[in-house]
C-alpha cells in the first residue's frame, strides 16, 4: 500500500525543528494515554484499535445489508447529523464519480441526505424528489433522540410506507443506534427494522469506521474492506510503540499546538479537488468538537482551492496573521485529461497544450503555498497517493489519532461535547417541550 506522507518544511520559519522535537516526549505520552486510557475521556477510546478489530463477520453483515438496499432501491437517504452523517458523506463524496448520480445507467443507488438540518423547504423538496423514486432509508442516531434526524425520519417513513406499504418499507429501512437505549432503538425493535449497533465507547465524530459510516459507504458501492485496510495501516503507523520522528499524527498534533501557542488561532484545511469538500466538513467537526472547549482551541476552517482563491485568497494572503494552512494534496489524479492545442490560440493557452490539467492544478498548489508562506502563513502538506479507499482510510485514522493527541496536548478532554447541549435546551424551551416548563419561563423572560 502506498503511504500517506507529510511535508513540514514550510513550518520551520515559524516553529523550529528543535521546538517541535522538544515536544516529542509530551506527544508520545498523550498517544500512550489514548492506548492505556489514563486521561479524561477514557470511556470513548473504542476508535483507537477499531480498524484492526473489525471482524470478517461484521464486514459481511454490513455488505449483506448494503446489497439488500442496493437491490431494492434507486435512492437511499442517509438520515443523521454531525458524527452520524459527516463521515459517510466525506468518504462517499471523495470516492464517487461527481456526475454519476445524474446517469440513468449508474450501478449504485443515488445517495441523498436528510436530518442534518431543519429546513422546511429542504425536506419538502426532498419529499417531492422521492415521490416517484424507489427509495430506502438508513436512519443513524447514537443517542436515538436527536431532533433533526428524528423529525426527518418521521416524514420520510410516512412517505415510504404510503408508497410501498409497511411490509416492504420494513425491508428498506435500516436503523443504526445504541444497543439498548433511545427512541430509535425502541422504534426499530417495534417496527422490526434491520439494525446495527454503535459501540458505547465510540463517539459520533470518531464513528466513521463503525456501521455509521461503513453501511452508507458500502451502499454507495465503495469497497469498505480497502477503506478499513487503509485505516489499519495508519493505526499501525501511529501505534504507541512508534517513535516520535515516525509518528506523523504525533508530529502534526505538536506542530498545530506549537503554532497555536504562537498566535495561530485558525487552521485552514485546504484542498484542490471539489470531491474533498465534505472530507473537510468531517475534519472540521472532528477538531472543532474535540478541542473547542474551556475557552480554548484552534478554530478549524476549510477552503476549496482554486475556487476559494478567488474569494478567500485575499484574506489568507494579507489579512490578520492568525492562521496556518494544512493542505491535503493528491499525488496522482484518477483520470487523464490533456489540454488540447488550438490553431488560433485566441485564449492564449497554447503554452499549456499537451499538459495534463493536474499539472496546472499542481502548479497552482505550489505557487499558492509559496505565496502564503511568504505572506506569513505557516503551511503543512499532507499528501495521499490518490483518491482511493486505502488513501482515504489512512487519512481518516491519521486525523483521528492526531486529534486525540492534540486535544491532550492542549489540555482538554477531546471526547466530550458539553457545549452542543446549550442550543438544544433553548430550542426545547422555546418549543415548549414537556418537561422544559421552567426553561420555557426563563427563556421567555429574556425575549
Ligand atoms: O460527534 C458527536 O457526538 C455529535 O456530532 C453527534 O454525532 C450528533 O450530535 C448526532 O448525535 P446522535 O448520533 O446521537 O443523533
Amino acid at each position: 500500500m502506498e503511504k500517506l506522507k507529510m511535508n513540514i518544511q514550510h513550518v520551520y520559519k515559524f516553529v523550529t525543528e528543535d521546538e517541535i522535537l522538544k515536544q516529542g516526549t509530551n506527544a508520545l505520552a498523550c498517544n500512550r494515554a489514548l492506548h492505556d486510557g489514563s486521561r479524561p475521556g477514557n470511556d470513548f477510546l473504542g476508535w483507537v484499535n477499531l480498524p484492526s478489530s473489525i471482524t470478517e463477520d461484521a464486514i459481511k453483515e454490513i455488505e449483506d445489508a448494503a446489497v439488500n438496499l442496493r437491490t431494492r432501491c434507486d435512492v437511499v437517504v442517509i438520515v443523521g447529523i454531525g458524527g452520524s452523517y459527516l463521515g459517510a458523506r466525506a468518504v462517499i463524496d471523495s470516492l464517487s464519480n461527481a456526475f454519476d448520480w445524474l446517469q440513468q445507467d449508474r450501478k449504485s443507488p443515488v445517495i441523498m441526505y436528510a436530518g442534518n438540518n431543519i429546513s422546511e423547504d429542504y425536506l419538502f423538496e426532498l419529499k417531492e424528489y422521492l415521490k416517484n423514486k424507489s427509495f430506502g432509508i438508513i436512519n443513524i442516531s447514537k443517542s436515538g433522540t436527536t431532533t433533526e434526524p428524528a423529525l426527518a425520519f418521521r416524514i420520510l417513513k410516512e412517505l415510504l410506507e404510503e408508497k410501498v406499504g409497511k411490509g416492504e418499507a420494513r425491508q428498506r429501512i435500516v436503523a443504526i443506534t445504541d444497543a439498548t437505549k433511545g427512541a430509535l432503538r425502541m422504534l426499530a425493535s417495534k417496527e422490526g427494522y434491520k439494525t446495527f449497533v454503535i459501540p458505547d465507547d465510540v463517539g459520533g465524530r470518531y464513528s466513521v469506521l463503525t456501521p455509521v459510516g461503513l453501511l452508507p459507504i458500502a451502499v454507495a458501492g465503495i469497497n469498505i474492506r480497502k477503506l478499513v485496510a487503509g485505516a489499519v495501516a495508519m493505526e499501525k503507523a501511529t501505534a504507541d510503540n512508534i517513535s516520535f520522528e515516525y509518528n506523523l499524527s504525533a508530529i502534526y498534533a505538536v506542530i498545530r499546538n506549537e503554532l497555536y501557542k504562537r498566535g495561530k488561532k485558525i487552521e485552514i484545511l485546504v484542498n484542490y479537488h471539489p470531491k474533498l469538500h465534505y472530507f473537510a466538513e468531517w475534519w472540521k467537526q472532528l477538531y472543532g468538537e474535540s478541542e473547542g472547549k474551556d475557552h480554548k482551541g484552534i478554530f478549524p476552517a476549510a477552503v476549496d482551492f482554486t475556487t476559494d482563491l478567488h474569494s478567500m485568497g485575499q484574506w489568507i494572503q494579507e489579512g490578520e496573521r492568525t492562521i496556518f494552512e494544512t493542505v491535503i494534496s493528491i499525488a496522482q489524479p484518477d483520470k487523464k485529461l490533456e489540454i488540447p492545442s488550438d490553431k488560433e490560440d485566441l485564449d492564449g493557452l497554447n503554452y499549456l497544450s499537451g499538459k495534463r490539467v493536474d499539472e496546472v492544478n499542481k502548479m497552482a498548489e505550489l505557487g499558492t503555498r509559496i505565496a502564503h508562506v511568504d505572506g506569513g502563513v505557516p503551511n503543512l502538506l499532507i499528501e495521499i497517493p490518490r483518491l482511493d479507499e486505502e488513501s482515504i482510510g489512512q487519512l481518516i485514522y491519521f486525523f483521528e489519532k492526531a486529534c486525540g493527541i492534540s486535544g491532550y496536548l492542549l489540555g482538554v478532554n477531546p471526547f466530550n461535547q458539553p457545549g452542543v447541549e446549550a442550543y438544544k435546551k433553548n430550542m426545547f424551551a422555546l418549543l415548549e417541550k414537556p418537561g422544559y416548563e421552567q426553561e420555557t419561563a426563563a427563556i421567555k423572560a429574556k425575549l
